[in-house]
């Protein structure tokens, strides 16, 4: 059956998503398609990746490998990835022999790949984006560094996640210290501060008959340039949540193909919204939708790219909070998280943790989300639960 008629779940011979990336983003589709009964097959490097435990069948490859991203398209019925990274060329050829196979489409992934593309892909639809531009040479560089002012933000165009690719220009005398960080081979582009009261986020679907759903704003507080907590719903105005939900429609207007988005936007002291990026696949800022609201970002998701109804998403807390559990800096390798007695007897909170085997300064093992009553209530749950749970080195 094709997935742009499906109306059955077929028990003996299911459909296979086939998943490009195996991290947590990739297992917590996988699950939501395990539980529709559907198949999953999943490419990643790594045979032991978080997705490794829940899907039917794992190709073990590099994500831009071309013979095994085919490999994976022969087993699959739909394609989808949960990384940016994939590779946009193998994906085109795939997507010419069979135009519903790969969402969202290999052509939407290459604009947002390149952070400058997608800029100037919002602008031209009259989407607001801070001011940015190409840097040719540190000269250039300067120019435009007094022509908007400091700080500014250098950011690399390709390849960047949770803050990795910027790098924040406080005066004229880190310009050169900020080159050699990147190398001009990098392709960098200047972007100016926004000098910002709220950064926010929306998820947004969009399956193949062009319906479109969006979810509510988050509000999202950063540590070092990486999630620390989303805070939902965003203490933000009506106006300008409804603000951000048309921006974020529009958007989805813009860009072709089925899928969830996430668009992460700042809100300024002026309540005017702007949109910073958009991430073509579920976002860890959305991961709150799983416990609270009345259908997860993942299932959207996969309603989306088998053209399935998406429904409305409907809060169904008051308030809920997102957590990130990062390794600490303190050691990389084998590790335990403890203190799970203490944390999981806070009400209202679930526990996620993705499987990665080895922890590293900062990187994402898992969050937990917490439902309540108010924001106060989840916030101090939250600090209580954070403080509870530990990450150590395992050395057994
Ligand atoms: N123009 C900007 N002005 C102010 N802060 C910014 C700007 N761009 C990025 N940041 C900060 O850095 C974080 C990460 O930047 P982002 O461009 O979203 O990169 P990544 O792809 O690593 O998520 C943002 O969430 C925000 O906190
Ligand atoms: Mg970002």
């Amino acid at each position: 059956m094709s997935p742009a008629s499906l109306d059955e779940i077929s028990i003996t011979d299911p459909l296979t998503i086939g998943i490009i990336g195996g991290g947590q983003l990739g297992k917590m589709i996988a699950l939501a398609a395990k539980r529709m009964a559907l198949k999953v097959c999943v490419l990643d490097p790594s045979n032991c990746c978080p997705c490794s435990s829940v899907s039917d069948e794992l190709i073990v490859a590099d994500f831009k490998d071309a013979a095994a991203i085919r490999k994976l398209a022969r087993k699959s019925d739909v394609v989808t990835y949960e990384i940016e990274q994939a590779n946009t060329s193998a994906l085109i050829d795939l997507e010419s022999e069979n135009a519903k196979l790969v969402n969202p489409p290999p052509r939407t992934l290459q604009i947002i790949q390149d952070k400058y593309k997608q800029k100037l892909f919002l602008k031209k639809f009259g989407l607001r984006v801070p001011s940015f531009s190409l840097i040719e040479s540190p000269q250039q560089f300067l120019q435009i560094c007094k022509k908007y002012g400091f700080p500014a933000i250098l950011k690399a165009r390709y390849d960047s996640y949770d803050g990795r690719g910027n790098y924040t220009i406080k005066s004229e005398r880190d310009i050169l210290s900020a080159y050699s960080h990147f190398g001009l081979d990098k392709k960098p582009m200047f972007e100016k501060y926004v000098n910002f009261s709220k950064e926010i986020s929306i998820m947004v679907a969009r399956n193949l008959n062009g319906q479109i759903t969006s979810f509510p704003v988050a509000e999202n507080l950063h540590q070092d340039h990486i999630l620390h907590m989303s805070i939902v719903p965003a203490r933000i105005s009506d106006k300008v949540a409804l603000r951000a939900k048309k921006m974020a429609e529009k958007t989805l207007n813009a860009l072709k193909g089925a899928g969830i988005f996430g668009i992460e936007m700042f809100v300024t002291d002026a309540d005017d919204v702007v949109i910073n990026e958009i991430a073509p696949r579920p976002h860890n800022s959305g991961h709150y939708s799983i416990e609270a609201c009345s259908v997860s970002q993942f299932e959207q998701h996969i309603r989306a790219i088998l053209n399935l109804p998406l429904t409305e998403p409907r809060l169904l807390s008051p308030a809920v909070i997102m957590l990130n559990l990062l390794g600490p800096e303190s050691f990389e390798g084998p590790y335990a998280i403890r203190g799970l007695r203490k944390a999981l007897s806070t009400p209202g909170l679930s526990l996620h943790i993705y499987g990665k085997k080895v922890s590293k300064p900062r990187r994402k093992l898992g969050h937990f989300t917490i439902i309540g009553s108010s924001i106060k209530d989840v916030l101090a749950k939250a600090d209580n639960a954070k403080r509870a749970l530990k990450i150590e080195h395992d050395k057994s």
